[in-house]
């Protein structure tokens, strides 16, 4: 895995946009593996910003989220759809009906989690993908005990990421313990990856990641065996390296 320490979170986030913007230059029908939580949203600012400034066109382009709480209807405020739309979506020219995120509130969760991988397998396979990094080392919602052969599943989450990602809801009862995600197979067949971290929080799951045996217990740290990750650190989540 190639490690690039960035100078704080601002640089990491330019250095993301700008792989992500090379990408879609080079071939305009990229297809996108998105992420969401608190780290990518300033990397969706600079690409929004290369595309208005510089004119980075997503006309062609089309893009995979990894993940979506159970339960939430994508209108919902929490709902991942509702963080792409407010963050990238309705910003830059990627059409709508290019934007895929599974549906949490479909009525046969099995057949919308199969549905979604067929469709990843059918656009030809992601091409470049975004992740962040939970605190436990999870991927996308692929808690510890992760295998290298899931695929898009429905998962539970585990109590500290329900805690985590509690900031963003009311109350912590109010937070989905289960989510759909896409799988560790599913994340590992992009074509290149690239993997962002932010903060001392993370400095540990980042040295487990690199510096760790390759093991479910750390689901990032299944990521050593594919061929292409860059991992995007600042240097408070480097610390631990
Ligand atoms: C959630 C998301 C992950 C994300 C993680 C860390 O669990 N499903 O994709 O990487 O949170 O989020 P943050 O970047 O806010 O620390």
């Amino acid at each position: 895995m190639k490690l690039v320490i960035a100078k704080d979170y601002e640089d990491l986030s330019k250095q993301a946009a700008r792989l992500i913007a090379e990408e879609v230059t080079r071939h305009p029908s990229t297809i996108l593996g998105l992420a969401t939580g608190g780290t990518p949203v300033g990397m969706y600012q600079e690409l929004i910003a290369l595309h208005k400034e510089e004119g980075i066109d997503f006309s062609q382009a089309t893009s995979f989220n990894l993940d979506e709480y159970v339960g939430l209807p994508g209108h919902h405020p929490q709902s991942y759809r509702t963080y792409m739309e407010d963050n990238l979506f309705t910003h830059i020219n990627l059409p709508t009906d290019k934007t895929n995120i599974p549906r949490g509130d479909a009525a046969d969760l099995g057949a919308e989690c199969k549905r979604y991988e067929q469709a990843i397998a059918a656009s030809g396979g992601i091409d470049i993908q975004v992740l962040g990094i939970g605190n436990n080392g999870h991927i996308g919602f692929n808690e510890p005990g992760s295998t290298k052969e899931t695929t898009t599943r429905v998962v539970q989450l585990t109590e500290s990421t329900i805690q985590a990602n509690a900031r963003y809801f009311h109350k912590i009862e109010e937070v989905p313990t289960q989510a759909v995600s896409m799988g560790i197979q599913t994340i590992l067949g992009a074509k290149k990856i690239i993997l962002l971290a932010s903060g001392k929080a993370k400095a540990e799951a980042v040295h487990s990641m690199l510096e760790g045996e390759m093991t479910p217990d750390v689901p990032a740290s299944l990521l050593q065996q594919h061929p292409n990750v860059t991992v995007i650190v600042d240097e408070e989540a480097a610390s631990a390296l």
